[in-house]
């Protein structure tokens, strides 16, 4: 049966306490972890930011965000016991003159008591808050620090950042945060992988003709113009998320997924990536930005025009890759990975695409060959399409039909979210789900190499109209190979 064990009494700052990621996700998701009783009341969380705010009105801003996220479930007696939590410090945690007090007295010193420091906050402010963690005392051996992503914008700057904070808190203290591999269906996978003997031997270049990563978004900037122009959607989702998805199912069988196994696997797959040198940009790499154009019936802005008045970007807001993985397992299958804002819905999918059978005994019927679709979200579930007699007269029909887990009619509870429960983890101690220092640096490494490539190129991103699948170059990378993209049925 599902059961939340409570973790033990722990303190939180979260510096950048009042931006967006505490807002929409850490204080929720620190909230539900209360109500279901795992985080005991004796925790303490402490927002720090510079915005000027009393604890009270700390604690009217997170309520309001707890309210929304929490819908129809909200109590106001779990509300009043949550809140009762919450404190506030109004400071510049980066000034070397700032007075740490109010925060040094806020964290329980109790030996052993976790206590979290998590740096919700742009990454030029990592390095010095660690410092300043460190020089009040506060960087002690129960002490941990969570570091959101994009850690870094290159591999030069992960790696100072890296260095920065490695000079106050040793790697086992680092948590690198990608809230990817919190999510139900990404851990599903591993269960689908390593608990099931029938996928390992089909799981390879032997059966495997290629395999589709898409994260598909609807939304666009969201707010977020200032971080995201600077950043681009290779930068803000592959160089993370896509990567982590395509190490998960590339990466050979862990011995256990205790300690350091699962990470040392991925860090291999990426070790492994093919670099894409720049001649082969072009033919391997699709860049877009979007217009104007209509998504659910509604007239959505141009990137442009949602960056404001006059504004010119070479960002792009649509990526597409054909990537290769360097080894024994999986040479000659590429990895098409694609993720875009302003896409027609919101879908995050990994396909593995099987090859066809060697002969067919039926001739010319429509035999598809076999795909396994793993659904991350929405509809969280998993499907395999396999080839079935269409019952009744008329010859032999085929019809390639999906043998259907769907998460929502099989389970109905409500599970946590990729935060909440990455959250626990973190108190816990367990490392298992973060990022290594390595790992981060080698996905910044392939990044690069393409980062440096676009900057060289005198075309910028391909325009794409909101609403669509993404430029026509991204349907030409896969047809040039006789393949097509896999997009879920509306
Ligand atoms: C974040 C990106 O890491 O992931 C956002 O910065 C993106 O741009 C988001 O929208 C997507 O996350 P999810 O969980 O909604 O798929």
């Amino acid at each position: 049966m599902a059961e939340f064990i409570p973790v033990e009494p722990f303190d939180i700052v979260i510096f950048g306490a009042t931006g967006d990621l505490a807002r929409r996700m850490l204080l929720p998701a620190l909230f539900h972890r209360f109500r279901d009783r795992q985080i005991p009341a004796s925790s303490r969380v402490i927002g720090v930011s510079r915005t000027e705010l009393d604890a009270d009105g700390f604690r009217r801003m997170a309520e309001e965000a707890c309210r929304s996220a929490a819908g129809d479930g909200w109590q106001a007696e779990d509300w009043t016991a949550f809140a009762a939590l919450l404190h506030y410090v109004a400071m510049d945690a980066t000034d070397p003159g700032a007075d740490w007090k109010p925060v040094t007295e806020r964290v329980v010193p109790a030996p052993g008591r976790p206590a979290v420091f998590y740096l919700a906050t742009p990454p030029s402010l990592y390095v010095p808050i660690c410092r300043a963690l460190g020089a009040v005392g506060l960087a002690h051996s129960a002490a941990r620090v969570v570091l959101e992503k994009p850690i870094g914008s290159n591999l030069a700057t992960a790696r100072e950042i890296n260095d920065g904070v490695g000079a106050v808190f040793a790697e086992d203290r680092v948590y690198r945060i990608d809230h990817y591999l919190g999510k139900e269906t990404v851990q599903n996978l591993m269960v689908l992988r390593f608990a099931n003997a029938l996928f390992e031997p089909v799981w390879s270049r032997v059966a495997v003709d290629h395999v589709q990563i898409t994260v598909a978004e609807s939304l666009g900037l969201e707010g977020r113009a200032d971080y995201y122009d600077r950043s681009g959607a290779l930068r803000d989702m592959v160089q993370n998320h896509l990567l982590q998805l395509l190490c998960l199912t590339a990466m050979e069988p862990p011995s256990s997924i205790e300690g350091d196994n699962l990470r040392t696997e991925k860090i291999k797959v990426l070790k492994a990536l093919k670099r894409i040198t720049h001649a082969e940009a072009r033919s391997k790499t699709v860049r877009g930005q979007y217009s104007a154009g209509m998504i659910g019936g509604e007239l959505v802005k141009g990137y442009l025009d949602e960056l404001g008045p006059g504004a010119g970007s070479r960002t792009e807001t649509f990526v597409a890759i054909k990537a290769e993985i360097d080894n024994w397992r999986w040479a000659g299958v590429p990895f098409y990975l694609r993720t875009g804002k302003r896409m027609p819905r919101r879908h995050s999918d990994i396909v593995i695409q099987f090859k066809p059978t060697p002969h067919s005994i039926l001739g010319d019927v429509g035999e598809e060959p076999n795909r396994l679709v793993i659904r991350l979200q929405p509809d969280e579930g998993v499907q395999l399409f396999v080839q079935i007699k269409e019952p009744g007269p008329g010859g032999l029909r085929i019809k390639s039909l999906p043998l259907n887990l769907a998460y929502a009619e099989t389970f109905t509870l409500r599970y946590p979210d990729a935060y909440e429960r990455l959250l626990m983890d973190v108190v816990r101690g367990n490392l298992t789900l973060f990022m290594r220092r390595e790992e981060v640096e080698e996905a910044w490494s392939w990044v690069d190499g393409l980062i440096h490539a676009w900057e060289e190129s005198d075309a910028g991103p391909a325009p794409y109209q909101a609403g669509t699948e993404g430029p026509l170059a991204s349907a030409m990378l896969l047809d040039r190979d006789g393949r097509t993209w896999w997009n879920p049925p509306r």
